[in-house]
């Protein structure tokens, strides 16, 4: 379909008719990615997001023989964002992700990676997991040199791992990840992880992938269905338009990839056009 005119978003913007057919647009993007990630690196690292939006891609991946092919053997599961609470809790991403994606597909358990959330210090323990699966030191806090932060604050030296694709999704208030408008983890320049709370984190407190984290990926992909979401979508367009990325306000938009891509992936409802109109 027809990107809408007016609606300018960074990155590539695929607008499907339906949520069905955007869902297998998405998985087919995946597909690609992960197949090409096992080609060139023998793994394919994939980090998740919960929320609503993504249940039935999740599911759609499982029941639709056309997406056999992701090699889940080869693939490390991470979780982009996580409430702290238990894994049964209705709330957990994470027990979402795995009812119904992850304990339908041929991933090996150890490379299935869940947030510690409910101990003491889980960005930490995230970090140092992230940190062996990518044969990467640790983050550590800045030194005196210029980094790659990007709105005050000075970046790790040290390399980022690289995601391979991350799904990201976006909030009324246009918060991704648990990167709440005004929150603390939206000025985390060095850390991979955060813990976020404060009174904009709902309900708080989560834990995070951070921005440069984020934008290291190689591939982002935001998914974004139905009409609720519309009008956030003209207000990030007419944001980044008028006055450029502004995280503190509309955290979406730092989401700024360092070398990879970004993809947004809307129904029609999302995009704000009729679905019957195809291009
Ligand atoms: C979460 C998320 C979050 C989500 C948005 C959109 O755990 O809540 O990872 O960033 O993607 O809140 O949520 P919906 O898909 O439910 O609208």
């Amino acid at each position: 379909m027809m990107t809408p005119p007016g609606l300018q978003l960074p990155g590539t913007i695929h607008v499907a008719a339906t949520a069905d057919e955007l869902y297998d647009d998405l998985a087919l993007a995946l597909m690609a990615i992960a197949v090409e990630s096992v080609a060139a690196r023998g793994v394919f690292q994939l980090a998740l997001s919960g929320g609503s939006t993504p249940e039935p891609f999740y599911m759609r991946l499982v029941t639709d023989p056309r997406f056999r092919a992701v090699p889940w053997r080869q693939t490390h599961a991470w979780m982009v964002d996580e409430r702290r609470v238990a894994e049964d809790d209705p709330k957990s991403n994470f027990g979402m992700i795995r009812e119904t994606l992850l304990d339908h597909v041929p991933i090996r358990k150890r490379q299935v990676h869940p947030m510690p959330v409910l101990t003491e210090d889980p960005a930490t323990i995230y970090e140092k997991e992230l940190a062996e699966a990518f044969e990467l030191p640790p983050p550590s806090a800045p030194g005196p040199a210029p980094g790659r932060g990007r709105v005050g604050g000075e970046a790790s030296s040290g390399p980022l791992p690289r995601l391979d694709w991350v799904l990201l999704g976006m909030g009324d208030d246009g918060h991704t990840a648990s990167l709440f408008p005004g929150s603390p983890a939206l000025h985390e320049r060095w850390r991979w992880i955060a813990v976020n709370d404060g009174p904009g984190v709902t309900p708080p407190p989560r834990v995070t992938m951070t921005y440069p984290l984020l934008n290291a990926a190689r591939n982002l992909a935001v998914l974004v269905v139905g009409a609720r979401k519309a009008i956030t979508l003209q207000r990030i367009a007419s944001q980044l338009r008028t006055g450029g990325p502004d995280p503190e306000h509309w955290p979406i938009t730092g989401v700024q990839p360092d070398s990879g891509t970004l993809a947004w992936y809307l129904d029609a409802a999302a995009a704000g056009v009729d679905g019957s109109t195809s291009a």
